[in-house]
């Protein structure tokens, strides 16, 4: 990275006039900057993140590394996985010609109805920073930016554009403030963006909370970027310490900022301390100056991406049950539970689910990437044990509408190949563009719709068996639908809920019709979207195929039956984009469909049944005592279904421990909500947020924080602590390697102020042979801060500090002593 001269700076800023300036500070078009020749300036592409680079386009022509969502980072409480998660992320944004990542997501999991919860890391403030630091650190290295989001308590959904979240100041700093905090004071990032809500009365993106802490107490020189299209206002938002409005061209900046600095409304050299701040990020990234490389290509040692997307899936999978329920010669030798299972040894395995074969990789909405290729659990099963041996059954439906035709089953009518093609038309029917395409579902964004566009007409050939089938659109606007040169639909739909940009992405209607074919047949669809906002048209498009699971009962029991002919089974049970997604919040945390009705039936008809849960955040597992083995793999990242079958059949150890509490029933006193009312969200939960809550009510959660198993069994033997060094004597007491993560929980008895009743204060991820080992964990000195009337505050004495293996199994207790 090159370093960033002051006086160069200055000197270039004074190169250009007032409108050449203003002009720099809001986006060229949905995902860059404006270049600025006159000074060597060139342009700045931005891209989603955060568990991907999805590019400036959606388009499948252009894949992109999908890694496992940012709930299974969080899980596996290793800051070494995040600085390969990030630095991937900082190659993979070289690779496509970005300049900045837009993430990590660090909000918090304050409430697991929390729609973007997958997004982000932990309940935990600690645990999140860390993770964050070294996630940011990753990406950096690569001479990209990162961009931490979204600066601050943007922890739900629900109304999220114009929610006042009501938090106070002890509670920001210790917790969502305290989450940024060493992104940026260690972490060093480039950039953050600033969030859609406000707190405590003005909106994010002209808040005082941008300056301080931020810019001021914290030192953070890099651009503060609003979320797209959150800044509304001209004076308020220029006069905070907001530097640059996405997306652009036309924003509440440009000729209206101009005239507030010509009437003296906002002094100039407000608008050259953001240009300062553009130059700066411009320098650091390499598009400043004479021979900044246009981008640097895949830098040479960058990991290979699908295999770390395995290894991080494999790391952030949280076994949370593992009994032996009825153990037979399969399961591995040495093994106190159900799993693993010895793949030599194994007769036929029941896959059953929906997920099982429609994964969910990804969660839903702007961290959306296009990989190359996923692998489902079905499939890493399929490859592992040989496709003899795995019979699978969907079971309970959980994709509800429109799902996009398999790209096996689409020709294309013009070049004969697969696919499809789309032609975008003005309102003569005049072709303003031919795109041919591999997947049916696409998206375009900003410059990518042409300039005059009425309609997008969609031609395949689709092969099809003969019978009776529900075909159509998932598409914000009108649709018309020929089968056979046969009009077959002719009407409109309208996204609901989530009024943003993304709108026609997350939440775009099915519009169907029940056809009949004797076999293959020809689709015409002319589709004319709803005009999106001014400056940014999203035009979504989704063509397929409504499943219609004529009676749920008895694809239940087909499903239970097949397990009862097998040697075990499998259920991947979880959640699809129509019910956890960015845009919206989750109204209930229970599996969708039949899903817990397939588990008991299956679980009745075969003790050996082993769930896996893909869900980006917690869902309710009613039935979670009465199967073997509950294996939580979040959305795993495109090789998923590997990983899956790397944990259940031995060849890796489940590396991970709950980020967040489990709820079991999800209207427990301790599970906070993130709806408001009458505009306003009052966090009146104050610090004690997620286990702290927990603690504090007594509630006994399905699964503590901090929780998970390994294939191994381990003692905890002693504590030693010397300052704020902890010394931990540990031992495998199994016979097979494995991984254990250490934590640290401070309390503090008799305390002067109201506190958690714990906290995480550290931890330390160890990886043992068997046999004794030692773990060591630094505390940091912010574990014993608290804030006081506007500055933190250390109260002096004895701390408890409790340890183990989640923060309600902490058999050694150990004082820390805190001098004045
Ligand atoms: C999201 C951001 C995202 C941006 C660009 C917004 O709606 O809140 O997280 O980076 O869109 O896609």
């Amino acid at each position: 990275m090159a370093s960033v001269d002051d006086d160069l700076l200055t000197a270039l800023i004074g190169e250009l006039g007032l409108e050449q300036k203003v002009r720099l500070l809001t986006g060229a078009d949905f995902w860059s900057t404006p270049a600025e020749p006159a000074i060597g300036l060139r342009r700045m592409v931005l891209s989603d993140g955060p568990s991907g680079v999805r590019g400036q386009s959606w388009d499948e022509r252009d894949p992109s590394l999908s890694l496992p969502s940012s709930s299974a980072l969080g899980a596996t409480w290793d800051p070494a996985a995040a600085r390969r998660y990030g630095s991937a992320l900082g190659a993979e944004a070289r690779r496509q010609h970005a300049d900045v990542v837009l993430g990590p997501t660090i909000n918090l999991h304050r409430t697991p109805y929390g729609g973007r919860h997958f997004e982000a890391l932990s309940e935990d403030p600690l645990l999140t920073g860390e993770l964050a630091t070294a996630y940011v650190e990753g990406v950096q290295a690569h001479g990209v930016a990162a961009t931490p989001k979204h600066y601050v308590a943007n922890d739900a959904e629900s109304e999220r554009f114009t929610v006042d979240n009501r938090v106070d100041e002890r509670t920001l700093r210790e917790l969502y403030l305290a989450a940024f905090e060493p992104v940026v004071t260690r972490g060093k990032a480039w950039a953050v963006m600033s969030a859609y809500n406000a707190v405590n009365g003005p909106t994010m993106s002209e808040n005082p909370l941008l300056a301080e802490p931020l810019t001021g107490e914290w030192g953070f020189d890099g651009l503060v970027m609003s979320d797209w299209g959150a800044v509304r206002t001209t004076e308020a938002s220029a006069t905070a310490e907001q530097h640059l409005v996405m997306p652009g061209p036309v924003s509440a900046w440009g000729d209206r900022l101009v005239a507030a600095v010509r009437d003296g409304r906002v002094p100039e050299t407000v608008v050259d301390g953001k240009v300062r701040r553009l130059l700066r990020l411009a320098v650091r990234v390499g598009a400043l100056g004479p021979g900044s490389p246009a981008d640097a290509g895949t830098p040479a040692d960058a990991e290979d991406g699908p295999v770390l997307a395995r290894e991080l899936a494999v790391a952030g999978s949280v076994l949370v049950r593992n009994t032996a329920a009825d153990r037979t010669g399969n399961t591995a030798a040495g093994s106190t539970g159900e799993l693993p299972w010895n793949p030599d040894a194994l007769g036929p395995v029941a896959v059953l689910g929906h997920n099982a074969a429609l994964a969910r990789f990804q969660g839903g909405g702007s961290a959306t990437v296009r990989p190359a290729a996923v692998v489902s659990p079905l499939e890493g099963l399929r490859a592992a044990l040989g496709a003899d041996r795995v019979r699978y059954r969907m079971g309970a439906q959980v994709a509800a509408g429109v799902q996009p035709f398999a790209p096996a089953t689409m020709t294309n009518p013009v070049t004969g190949g697969p696919g499809l093609r789309a032609v975008f038309r003005d309102a003569d029917g005049v072709e303003l563009r031919a795109e041919d395409r591999t997947a049916a579902s696409l998206v375009w964004m900003g410059p990518e719709v042409p300039d005059g566009t009425d309609r997008i007409e969609v031609a395949l050939r689709w092969d099809t068996p003969a019978g009776a089938h529900r075909v159509g659109a998932a598409a914000a606007g009108h649709v018309r639908l020929e089968i056979d040169g046969v009009t077959v639909l002719d009407t409109a739909g309208h996204p609901t809920g989530d009024e943003g940009p993304g709108a026609a992405i997350f939440e775009a209607p099915s519009v169907t019709a029940e056809i009949t074919v004797d076999g293959p047949a020809d689709l015409l669809l002319r589709f004319r979207p709803s005009v999106g906002e001014a400056g940014m048209p999203v035009v979504a498009l989704t063509v397929g195929e409504e499943i219609v699971v004529a009676d749920p009962d008895a694809e239940v029991a087909a499903a239970a039956a097949l397990a009862a002919e097998s040697d075990v089974a499998v259920v991947v049970v979880g959640t699809s984009d129509r019910f956890e997604s960015e845009g919206f919040d989750r109204t209930t945390l229970a599996l969708p469909g039949h899903q817990d009705a397939l588990v008991r039936a299956v679980a009745a008809a075969n003790p050996r049944t082993v769930v896996v849960v893909n869900s980006g955040a917690p869902v309710l597992l009613p039935w979670r005592d009465d199967v073997a083995a509950v294996l939580i793999g979040w959305f795993g990242g495109e090789r998923f279904g590997e990983a899956v079958a790397d944990v259940l059949l031995g060849a890796a150890e489940p590396g991970g421990r709950l980020p967040t509490t489990w709820p079991a029933t999800g209207d427990e006193r301790s599970v906070l909500s993130g709806v408001p009312t009458g505009g306003v969200l009052t966090y009146d939960e104050g610090v004690h947020v997620g286990y702290r809550n927990w603690l504090r009510h007594g509630g006994t959660p399905a699964y503590p924080f901090g929780h998970g198993l390994g294939y191994t069994t381990w003692t905890l033997d002693g504590a030693t602590v010397t300052g704020r060094e902890v010394e931990v004597t540990l031992g495998n007491s199994g016979d097979r390697a494995g991984r254990q993560v250490v934590q640290a929980y401070l309390s503090r008895e008799d305390s002067a102020v109201e506190r958690p009743a714990r906290w995480l204060a550290g931890w330390a991820v160890v990886d043992a042979a068997p046999g004794p080992t030692t773990a060591r964990i630094t505390l940091p000195d912010t574990a014993f801060r608290h804030r006081e009337r506007d500055r933190w505050a250390v109260e002096t004495g004895v701390y408890t500090l409790h340890l183990g293996f989640s923060v309600t199994d902490t058999p050694l207790r150990v004082e820390v002593i805190v001098d004045g």
